[in-house]
């Protein structure tokens, strides 16, 4: 699914609920993201945000609520769904698969919508997958010399790195990062940043879930606050005060 002319919605979330057990999660949350857009997502621990992005992106199921792409109602029934649908994720816990390559991780999940890049990128074609994995690890700065060692052998901040080279390489609707830099320096985060712009000025729709604000009020264009599983209010990332982001995420009235 790739973007509709005209169309100024990529996705959006509405009345989204989620119990667990007897903990309502998510109790009527709406969330609107847009091509071209970097939306930061904040709240309090347990506020809902991860639970949220899974819902998007096909890892959770809702109780309640409506999911449209493009206009368009679906369910998203797995996040292999989502991954046709043009939507990856950077889950906060990362997700990758420890024992394979980090070229293989690159493409996981590949293979539902190539059609088997072991067809395709079969083992004559490893030279491709390489080629492919190092151009996207080095347009985010980080060089892995070797990329046959399995991820578990990967610095933190090299797994989160490659985490983030494999959602904006594939996503063509929406990237969807949850804390997607908490493992890396501040010359790496700012990389990070820098190319998730990049990928937004090419028309992604961005959600980025993060705790440090002062860095969301300058990378994003947006900024939803979450509070008890509710989007409480969204605003305009640069024309709003920190001190104002923090006392909504709290729970206290915005200075005037
Ligand atoms: N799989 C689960 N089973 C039971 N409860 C869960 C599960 N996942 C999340 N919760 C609960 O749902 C609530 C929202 O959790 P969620 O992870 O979405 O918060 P968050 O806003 O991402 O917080 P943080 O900033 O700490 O990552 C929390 O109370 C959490 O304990
Ligand atoms: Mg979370």
């Amino acid at each position: 699914m790739t973007a509709v002319p005209g169309s100024e919605v990529a996705i959006r979330a509405t009345g989204i609920v989620k119990h667990f057990g007897h903990l309502e999660a998510l109790r009527g949350a709406d969330l609107v993201l847009r091509p071209g857009q970097i939306l930061a997502l904040v709240g309090d621990n347990g506020a809902g945000k991860s639970t949220l992005t899974k819902i998007i992106c096909g890892a959770l199921a809702p109780d309640d609520g409506e999911l449209r792409f493009w206009d368009e109602p679906v369910r998203v029934q797995s996040t292999r769904h989502a991954h046709e649908l043009g939507v990856y994720t950077v889950y906060q816990d990362l997700a990758l698969a420890p024992d394979l390559s980090v070229a293989d991780n690159l493409f996981l999940g590949r293979e539902a919508i190539a059609g088997g890049w072991q067809g395709w990128f079969g083992v004559l074609e490893r030279g491709a997958m390489h080629v492919e994995t190092r151009a996207a690890l080095g347009r985010l700065g980080i060089n892995v010399r070797n990329l046959n060692v399995p991820v578990r052998n990967l610095s933190g901040g090299q797994r989160q790195a490659l985490a983030v080279a494999r959602a904006i390489n594939w996503a063509t609707t929406a990237v969807l990062m949850d804390e997607p830099t908490a493992a890396l320096g501040p010359m790496q985060s700012a990389i990070v940043y820098e190319t998730v712009k990049a990928a937004a000025a090419r028309g992604l729709a961005v959600l980025v879930i993060s705790h440090d604000i002062p860095r969301m009020l300058s990378v994003a264009h947006r900024i939803a606050v979450m509070r008890h599983g509710r989007v409480i209010t969204e605003l305009d990332a640069g024309a709003v005060k920190l001190a104002d982001v923090i006392g909504l995420m709290l729970g206290e009235e915005v200075a005037a």
